[in-house]
């Protein structure tokens, strides 16, 4: 609508007369993952509100900014807020997200399977007594169950929970049947959303071709993003410059946890960040106790060259970027 047509109204006229609208243009262009419009929407003003449901394949780096910076609310927007995160689109779409990693597993020369974790025995006290950043790692290589048993501790499936209503919503049973269940991890996850997903370089793992790879929790499988070959294997040796006291070419794993700031944003707004934050740490210390009870070594690394990490591993570094990385090796 062209700035002189703009309608003055009070914000009680705009909650009455608008704010419904808005509202079920956000329940339709959800921002998780089962909608066409995932990557194009998010917390934005009423008035891209209007025209995202129409067209747009873009983000707006003002948007992209805010959900970057600590501000007050209000700066954010229309939200959908809590409340609208139990509407039933909203639920529907969590439980359809295994969908989207079925449909990964489509692609079978991408994707492996990983085979059932071992059960960690260490109790949970001497794991956390005993866990210490390890840079020293011996070159020998890892296996697959390794490998499983780390990324399934780490932030592996390991519950459900009913998102169908406590009035038995006939919604739900009618199109989504009567298995309306979301899954739960082993890390905790605000709201359930789950914005980390673990990217990941591979090398010496007995078992799998090295490479780039992300986690698919629900599948319990790894998604390779692109082979290493030699001049790959160069690149990585200059991007990971971990430090001195770290031989880099002994590692077996580094995780890069990458959050992907769309995923959680709409419900949290300015907290949403905040959130990202705390369960990078729960997921790394899932991680770095399973391998001290495992013997394997594991450090957290601050001191990562985040642009050319994320160019690597091949992410935008604004809507989704690298919020840390753990090394791992033998
Ligand atoms: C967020 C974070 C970043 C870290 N960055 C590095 C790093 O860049 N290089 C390194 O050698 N250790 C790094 N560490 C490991 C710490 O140095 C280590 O945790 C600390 O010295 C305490 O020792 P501990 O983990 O063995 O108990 C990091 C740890 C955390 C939690």
């Amino acid at each position: 609508m062209p700035q002189d047509q703009k309608k003055k109204m009070t914000l009680e006229e705009f909650q009455e007369t608008e704010t419904p609208g808005l509202l079920a243009i956000y329940d339709f262009t959800s921002n998780i993952a089962i909608s066409n419009y995932f990557d194009t929407t998010a917390v934005k003003i009423p008035e891209a509100c209007y025209s995202s449901s129409l067209l747009a394949k873009n983000h707006f780096l003002s948007e992209t900014y805010l959900l970057n910076r600590k501000r007050n609310s209000m700066d954010m927007g229309l939200s959908y807020g809590v409340m609208g995160y139990s509407s039933f689109s909203v639920r529907g779409s969590i439980v359809q997200r295994k969908l989207a990693e079925k449909e990964e597993l489509e692609h079978e020369d991408l994707t492996v399977r990983l085979p059932r974790y071992r059960n960690v025995k260490m109790s949970l006290g001497t794991a956390i007594r005993a866990r210490r950043s390890i840079r020293k790692m011996s070159d020998a290589s890892m296996t697959i169950e390794d490998l499983s048993t780390i990324l399934y501790y780490a932030d592996g499936v390991t519950g459900e929970l009913t998102l169908a209503s406590q009035e038995k919503d006939l919604l739900p049973v009618n199109t989504l049947g009567d298995n309306f269940n979301a899954t739960l991890r082993a890390a905790p996850s605000g709201g359930g959303l789950f914005p980390i997903t673990l990217y990941m370089v591979l090398r010496n793992v007995k078992g799998v071709k090295d490479g780039v790879y992300y986690y698919l929790p629900l599948e319990h499988s790894i998604r390779l993003v692109k082979a290493l070959d030699n001049s790959l294997a160069e690149e990585i040796n200059t991007v990971a410059e971990w430090g001195i006291n770290i031989e880099q070419e002994k590692i077996n794993i580094i995780i890069f946890y990458v959050y992907s700031l769309y995923s959680n944003s709409r419900k949290y707004l300015d907290m949403a960040y905040d959130f990202a934050m705390v369960e990078v740490g729960q997921i790394s210390e899932n991680i770095q106790l399973t391998c001290t009870a495992e013997g394997i070594a594991s450090c957290d690394i601050g001191g990562f060259e985040k642009y050319k990490c994320e160019n690597f591993i091949g992410i935008d570094g604004i809507t989704r970027h690298i919020v840390n990385v753990t090394i791992i090796g033998k």
